[in-house]
């Protein structure tokens, strides 16, 4: 993957700017209430009965805060995304055997929040940036789906 010098620093500017705990948070449960067959894979995490259910759950914000955090990872090595994630796609795919059709859409739900979170500053060409970093990370994610 190429990256313009645009690119970069925006990546970096949307990282240091969110809320990463509220941005996981939101993001995760957002992904558990569109799309409820995501639901299936969190099964240890408790109430996820309805939407106030899945904001409310204290397991969904931990692990929202947890798959932000992953993204930083992917941030700081921008240049090596996929060697980067090999260890987080076997485990997705070996042991947690998620379906990679679902990276998307939680990516998907995290440019929503982002772009909320953001506003006026979230313009067509940060979109575009986000949402190519977000391409590389689904991509680096099933990778190792075989
Ligand atoms: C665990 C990142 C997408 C299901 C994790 C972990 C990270 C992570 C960093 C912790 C790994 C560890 O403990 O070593 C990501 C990223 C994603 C993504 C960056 C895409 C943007 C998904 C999706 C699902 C999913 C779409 C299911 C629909 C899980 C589950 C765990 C997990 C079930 C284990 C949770 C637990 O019991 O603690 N993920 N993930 N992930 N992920 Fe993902």
């Amino acid at each position: 993957v190429v990256w313009t010098d645009f690119e970069r620093a925006t990546i970096k500017d949307i990282f240091s700017k969110i809320d990463c705990e509220s941005v996981g948070h939101q993001a995760l449960a957002r992904c558990l209430v569109v799309y409820p067959w995501t639901q299936r894979y969190f099964g240890n995490f408790g109430n996820l009965y309805n939407a106030a259910a899945i904001l409310g759950n204290p397991k969904v914000a931990a692990h929202g805060l947890t798959v932000v955090r992953g993204l930083e990872t992917a941030v700081k090595n921008m240049d090596n995304i996929k060697a980067t994630f090999t260890d987080l796609s076997v485990l997705h795919s070996e042991k947690l055997r998620v379906d990679p059709d679902n990276f998307r859409l939680l990516a998907d739900c995290l440019t929503i929040v982002i772009a909320s979170s953001l506003g006026a500053s979230f313009t067509a060409e940060v979109q575009g940036a986000l949402q190519k970093f977000m391409a590389v990370v689904v991509s680096a994610l099933g990778k190792q789906y075989h």
